[in-house]
């Protein structure tokens, strides 16, 4: 049947060889993009949220959780792009496995986990932003910096930081990958650099009482005005979904597989060694932030109420050490431009392939001949980006991006066990070992994961999805190119 109609691998291969990208991305260039993607401001935000309502101290297990989650679904990528290095990532993969309807609804959901995630990303930079201005003295007047959904003012109000932090964006990605690379590399020397700073000088300011006990009995505490169970595993485990957002990113490296100068090798080293390295990187800063701060003290309605919107920093301050808080505020604000960038670069890709496919319009399939990318494409993402950003208060939807990864995560998993049965003797640069497992596994997992998600968001997304089902009978069916051929 049409809908279930499967893009043969050998187009891949054509596909491959007629792309205009330019191939200029080296071993460790990818995986400083996946790096350049994962850290940003989930880590130094979402850990005390996590902490509070979700595990205590036991925070650390809940990012190992959802590490092994990612590496189930690394692992999974990574097979993929080692056959079909291509840049549509889990949309391509979909394409030549499942059949076209499920691509469509994966390409559709990764806009979740790749477009909307640059507008929460741009919000927060933002917000980040501001308060580096403050500690120089500077304070912009509220209806510059807050949408009109949240203006409580009189009068017109835009988030103007977060509208140009995408053009800025824009500028560099439009001139070449090598270039953006290049920023993304030294951003992400510098981000490293500060984590490895906060943990390094946090540690010296843990208190080990802090950790006692590591799974606090569980217990209800206050969420607004609602009442929530939290701590023992079930906290461990909704703390794993609660935190999964600083994890999102790692899969953008499959989408420059286009742009790789040996794809099939390096990109399954990229996903998996930046996966590893923020791995560990996190679970370190879980340890310490509970170490140097009692959970209970994340408490918005205790002594230190502000302290849950950016828990490292206010650790470090109560420490006595507020140099270091500035220390934090000037990597996150860095490092988010390059999450920005490389969300924004990977949507662009999967555009482009979606629209080579026929499946949205050709516009977005347009490589500029002299810069090697898509550059009408970036533009008309960008301005929708930057619109959003700085007229909606989406960043109160960010579970969704969530959703979107852990669905398409899902989806790998399930693919690459399909094309394992079914092309067996498909020359595999890297395989998973033990498929049936870690498949299984990451499947089971990432639903569990997705289904802690809020309510809320998972209504939204499911009607996200919906939507796209829509699109798909009135546009993408008749315009395939599969179709047309
Ligand atoms: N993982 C990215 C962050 O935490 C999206 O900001």
């Amino acid at each position: 049947m049409s809908l279930f109609r499967k893009k043969p691998i050998s187009a891949f291969e054509d596909d491959m060889k007629k792309s205009e990208l330019k191939r200029v991305l080296g071993k460790w260039s990818l995986t400083a993009i996946g790096i350049g993607a994962i850290i940003g401001g989930g880590i130094f935000v979402l850990t005390g949220t996590g902490a509070y309502y979700h595990a205590g101290p036991a925070l650390a297990i809940s990012f190992i959780i959802a590490g092994i989650a990612c590496v189930f679904a690394a692992l999974c990528y990574s097979e993929f792009a080692s056959m079909l290095p291509v840049e549509g990532s889990a949309y391509a993969y979909a394409y030549g496995t499942i059949g076209e309807i499920f691509a469509w609804i994966i390409g559709w959901g990764l806009i979740l986990e790749y477009a909307m995630g640059s507008m929460t990303v741009a919000v927060s930079w933002s917000g980040y932003f501001n308060k580096l201005l403050k500690m120089f003295g500077i304070a912009l007047p509220d209806w510059l910096t807050q949408d009109p959904g949240s203006y409580t003012g009189e009068g017109f109000s835009m988030n103007l930081p977060a509208f140009l932090i995408v053009l800025f964006v824009l500028s560099i990605l439009v001139r070449g990958t090598k270039g953006a690379a290049k920023a993304n590399n030294m951003i992400v020397i510098l981000k490293v650099s500060a984590v490895i700073f906060v943990i390094i000088v946090g540690a010296f300011f843990i208190k080990a009482a802090n950790w006692d006990p590591f799974i606090p009995a569980v217990a209800n505490v206050m969420e607004g005005d609602n009442v929530k169970e939290a701590y023992g595993w079930g906290g461990i485990i909704s703390g794993a979904s609660a935190i999964f957002f600083a994890y999102v990113g790692f899969d953008a490296v499959s989408t420059q597989a286009g742009e790789a100068i040996n794809p099939k090798k390096d990109v399954p080293f990229a996903i998996i060694a930046s996966l590893l390295v923020c791995t560990l990187l996190y679970i370190l800063v879980s340890l310490v932030l509970t170490g140097m701060m009692n959970y209970q003290d994340f408490n918005p309605k205790g002594a230190y109420p502000d302290a849950i919107k950016a828990p490292v920093a206010y650790a470090f301050d109560i420490a006595g050490q507020k140099w270091a808080g500035y220390i934090i505020t000037i990597a996150a604000t860095v490092g988010l431009i390059s999450v920005l960038m490389v969300m924004i670069m990977g949507q662009s890709r999967i555009f482009l392939g979606m629209a080579k496919d026929g499946l949205i319009p050709s516009v977005f399939s347009k490589v500029n001949p002299v810069t090697g990318v898509p550059t009408k494409n970036l533009t008309i993402l960008c301005v929708l980006i930057a619109s959003v950003a700085a007229f909606t208060p989406i960043n109160k939807l960010a579970d969704m991006t969530s959703f979107g990864t852990l669905f398409a995560f899902t989806m790998v998993c399930i693919a690459v066990w399909i094309l394992r049965k079914r092309e067996p003797n498909l020359p595999r640069n890297f395989k998973v070992p033990a498929l049936p497992v870690i498949a299984t596994l990451g499947i089971i997992i990432n639903i569990y994961l997705m289904m802690n998600l809020s309510i809320g968001a998972q209504l939204l997304s499911l009607s996200w999805l919906g939507l796209g089902v829509i699109i798909y009978f009135l546009y993408s069916r008749q315009n395939s190119k599969l179709h047309k051929s």
